[in-house]
């Protein structure tokens, strides 16, 4: 099965059926991860771009130690060191590495919509690794394999995203996705946190986190994002902590069995305190991990899957 999609730009690219598939291959990658030799001859040959053009850890090494397991020829731009710096613009950019025939990109930037730029300029997949406070759909991707390994279904999960929900394009792509695959978001956060009409992002909505901590399987924590904010949202860090934060105390009062997620970088002692991203019931690592099985399986449905003469 290969993807309907030639790119993955937010989560409306992929159906129900295609996220599972994913989920599915990137499954037979993670054993792969485990063996001494990381490596398949699976993308020899295939050239990805690696177009980083706003700060990143996770994303970026992991989608470039992905390239290099499937033995793509990997090639990494970041701002600093690309003519971005000197004002070539993005449609420039893309068009000087379509010059140089690339299979597929994946681009981070700080504009909403800025993919879309590069599937116009360029003749190949483009993959979105971030765009402003838009998706994030391998993040999404990697979250729903996470839990599925951990919790063994997605389906009626109900899962909080708490916290920065107006800002942040890791909810942008998670509440859909959740949604595809038959599980109960709710959205968690202050009215200041939460875009002007909640009821567009297509999931409950819960003002009280106290209130709707017993129910959940998972509590999704989300980074305050100062750097999007115009003005403090909230009456200090301290106050939002209080309300908002993830704790032991809160994390006694969730099922035995669920458990906390966060997609890094984390702001400990505020969305999430020292104890609890430290402890076992917090995936952050786990997640980190499922991101290098999950990319490698976008990147070898979007380059043909089996029809790329090898298989995963
Ligand atoms: N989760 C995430 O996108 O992290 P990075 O910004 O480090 O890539």
């Amino acid at each position: 099965m290969t993807l309907s999609s030639r790119h993955i730009i937010t989560m409306d690219d992929l159906t129900p059926d295609e996220i599972v598939h994913i989920l599915d291959t990137a499954e037979s990658f993670a054993e792969i991860n485990e063996r001494r030799i990381k490596k398949l001859p699976t993308l020899r040959g295939r050239t990805i771009v690696n177009l980083f053009l706003e700060p990143s850890t996770r994303t970026r090494t992991s989608f470039e130690i992905a390239a290099k397991r499937l033995s793509a020829d990997g090639i990494n731009f970041t701002a600093s060191a690309s003519a971005t710096v000197k004002g070539e613009s993005l449609r420039d950019t893309a068009a000087t590495l379509a010059a140089m025939s690339c299979d597929l990109v994946v681009v981070r930037h700080k504009m909403a919509g800025s993919p879309y730029i590069l599937t116009e300029a360029m003749d190949c997949s483009i993959v979105n690794g971030g765009d402003g406070m838009h998706q994030h759909p391998t993040q999404a991707l990697l979250d729903l394999y996470t839990m599925r390994q951990r919790l063994g279904h997605l389906e009626g999960l109900t899962v909080g995203v708490v916290g920065d929900i107006c800002h942040s394009r890791v909810a942008g792509s998670l509440v859909p996705a959740l949604r595809m695959v038959g599980a109960r978001p709710i959205v968690i956060a202050p009215p200041t946190l939460l875009p002007s009409r909640p009821d567009v992002l297509g999931a409950e909505v819960a003002y009280d986190l106290d209130e709707v901590l017993p129910e959940l399987d998972v509590a999704y924590m989300l980074r305050i994002q100062m750097e999007r904010a115009e003005g403090m949202p909230f009456p200090s860090l301290r106050e939002y902590a209080k309300l908002y934060g993830m704790n032991s105390t809160r994390l006694a009062k969730m099922p035995a069995k669920s458990i906390v997620m966060h997609p890094g970088p984390m702001n400990r002692g505020v969305e999430i305190s020292q104890d609890v991203a430290d402890s076992d019931r917090s995936l952050v690592l786990e997640q980190v991990e499922s991101g290098v099985a999950v990319r490698m399986a976008v990147m070898y449905l979007l380059l043909g899957g089996a029809d790329s003469g090898a298989a995963a």
